[in-house]
């Protein structure tokens, strides 16, 4: 967390120009940043969570969409970092950590939640499309719009896989903080919503070899397609806070009272709301050395 990287890991960090490219387009693809023993670890992990095995208990039920009575269809469940050893290894990596303080411009990060997401070979499109969201659409509780989200595959990720694909640039148009179409799967219905501040939609799929990770902006819209080859596509998306993002009571248009499963999980903090930096569910996952 707060240790000091070798030169080999600092050199592996986004300079100047990768900040840039972050900045304008909304993500960034990284070198190898894990080694192939890391992602087998993290296998290990992923096998271990289907199969029913957990290190710790979570206080109920957190974002466990998928079970094994659901099928073969994609897999969403959170939390996996608070349930699984190698998991809680995987988010803590100091390198990814470390490149999203960079990308973001924050000197600390601290864990939002995390999601493992497995798209299963050969299912029909209806069960295995991400639809075009954006991540911050569902952090509504959120005061910050400079969270930042590590896409971690478990394998190469090719084109016939579904990739996970991010419109370009779109972390710059603000309409779309309530673009909340995750499970929706007809992509062309759900484009006529996005707002694109009158640009094109450019949709970038990012393809990445074994240990690269790609990151993006909470308000780049992604989505993916199905996966078409012969493989499990599996990835671990680590959602993190910069550090000026804490908890905002907010309302919907229905004067609705709106949470996240964070709401539940954090301690309170001296004004009875959630706690964003509850060190249990939220730890600091990098701070800048001073
Ligand atoms: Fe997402």
């Amino acid at each position: 967390m707060t240790e000091t990287l070798t030169e080999a890991e600092r050199a592996l960090l986004p300079g100047e120009r990768d900040i840039a490219h972050y900045r304008e387009h909304g993500w960034w693809v990284s070198p190898k940043l894990l080694s192939d023993s890391d992602i087998e670890d993290a296998w290990f992990g992923a096998e271990r969570y289907y199969g029913g095995e957990r290190d710790a208990v979570l206080p109920f039920e957190a974002g466990t969409d998928w079970t094994a009575r659901r099928g073969d269809v994609l897999r969403q469940n959170d939390y996996v970092s608070l349930q699984i050893d190698q998991f809680r290894a995987l988010v803590r990596h100091p390198l990814i950590a470390a490149t999203a303080a960079r990308l973001a411009g924050t000197a600390r990060v601290r864990l939002f939640h995390d999601q493992l997401i497995y798209k299963p070979p050969r299912v029909s499109p209806r069960v295995s499309t991400v639809g075009w969201h954006t991540d911050i659409a569902y952090w509504k509780t959120c005061s910050s719009r400079n969270l930042i989200s590590a896409w971690i595959p478990l394998q190469t990720v090719t084109a016939d896989m579904g990739p996970m694909t991010v419109v370009d640039g779109s972390h710059r148009w603000t309409g779309n903080d309530t673009l909340e179409f995750f499970h929706e799967s007809d992509l062309d219905a759900i484009a006529a919503r996005i707002d694109t501040a009158g640009e094109q939609v450019v949709p970038v799929p990012l393809l990445l070899g074994v240990g690269q990770v790609s990151f993006h902006h909470c308000r780049t819209i992604h989505g993916s397609l199905p996966n078409r080859s012969d493989r499990a596509r599996a990835a671990l998306a680590v959602h993190m806070q910069d550090a000026d993002n804490r908890y905002v009571p907010t309302v919907d248009e229905h004067g609705n009272r709106q949470s996240h499963i964070n709401d539940f999980l954090c301690a309170r903090d001296e004004f009875g709301d959630p706690d964003y930096a509850d060190p249990e569910v939220c730890p600091v996952l990098w701070q800048e050395p001073v």
